[in-house]
């Protein structure tokens, strides 16, 4: 794939962004003739709706084909609430999205990105992350990320991603899980349908004939290319600046899911960040899981505050429940 330059992710950017997108949200709301009760914490939005077609694939009566309720809530602390509430008494076939981020790796002793001052393991993102970074200093940067590759490779799975792995054998073709992390802890607990938008930690990047081939040695050995020959090896990290992965298939699949989940990520980051207005505007059911309330928060429908390893095994529980 190629890669292009994109629009800067400073802070500011990032955060009048994501009020933009507050009042993009809102006003698609309004158009779909949405009925809000209440917005607080505590209290409940109905919210009526027409019940998209896709969402009868597999069942559904004509009561439930003329519209139906969904309920978007604001979840006080430490409250439970039912994901998929009124959704198992149609028996849909729900499609899902799932977006994750640093967050559901950190209980596998992967360090997030911005809980630590904004340095990554003891570096600013710019001396690590940038193609400049990369073009000034190549063994730092080639270094660094070899030590990443090993550190991960001493991190196990965790519940969070267990459970994930266990949605996709429940859900099969009707889950797709993106990734912003470039471990590979999502395929160790047994996930398939899972797209690394930031690429891979596992893999280089050949700079002179653009292959993406396993890594087998130390990259700041300069190894060569299998494909090529050339010793222009580069870990397969989409850095900032660069264009992240299948950002095409992404959005597909954001167009036609019923329900968007993000998992473990700040916000901060775009396109990803973006990501719950796309799938919030054309009609699907939003919920975010995050250890604390994150830059996007106010754009979810849902919001469930805790550690990863134990919301997601208990929504996962709840989705696979009312699937029946
Ligand atoms: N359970 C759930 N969430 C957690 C946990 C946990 N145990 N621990 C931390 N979190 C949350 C934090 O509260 C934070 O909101 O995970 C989020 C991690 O945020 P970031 O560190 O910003 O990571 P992420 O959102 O994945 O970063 C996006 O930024 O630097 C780039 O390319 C890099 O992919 C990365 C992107």
């Amino acid at each position: 794939m190629t890669r292009a330059p994109v629009a800067g992710r400073g802070a500011a950017e990032v955060s009048r962004a994501a009020r933009d997108a507050a009042e993009a949200f809102r006003v698609g709301v309004e158009r779909a003739g949405a009925v809000r009760a209440g917005a607080g914490p505590g209290e409940v939005v109905r919210v009526a709706v027409d019940m998209p077609p896709r969402c009868l694939r597999r069942g559904g009566g004509a009561s439930a084909r003329r519209s139906h309720l969904r309920y978007a809530r604001r979840r006080t602390p430490g409250e439970s609430t039912d994901a998929t509430r009124g959704i198992g008494a149609v028996q849909w076939t729900m499609r899902f999205v799932v977006l994750t981020g640093a967050g559901i790796s950190a209980e596998s002793g992967v360090p997030t990105f911005r809980d630590a001052g904004g340095l990554w393991e003891g570096h600013r993102v710019e001396d690590v992350a940038t193609p400049e970074a990369f073009e000034r200093d190549p063994d730092t940067v080639q270094r660094f990320y070899d030590l990443r590759r090993h550190a991960v490779a001493q991190a196990e799975p965790n519940p969070a991603h267990d459970a994930l792995a266990r949605l996709e054998r429940a859900l099969g073709d009707d889950l797709l899980v993106v990734t912003q992390n470039i471990d590979d802890l999502h395929e160790r607990a047994g996930s398939k349908r899972v797209v690394h938008m930031h690429g891979d930690l596992l893999t280089a990047l050949c700079a002179n004939c653009g292959a993406r081939t396993p890594v087998t040695a130390e990259l700041v050995e300069r190894p060569p290319c299998p494909v090529c020959g050339r010793r222009m090896l580069r870990p397969d990290v989409v850095w900032f600046g660069e264009m992240p992965y299948e950002l095409d298939a992404i959005d597909e699949a954001l167009l036609a899911c019923d329900v968007f989940a993000a998992i473990g990520t700040s916000g901060a980051v775009y396109p990803a960040a973006g990501f719950v207005m796309t799938a919030a505007e054309q009609g699907a059911r939003t919920v975010e899981l995050n250890l604390a309330a994150s830059e996007i928060t106010p754009l979810f429908d849902e919001v469930r505050h805790g550690p990863a390893s134990f919301e997601v095994p208990a929504w996962v529980d709840e989705v696979v429940a009312a699937r029946g």
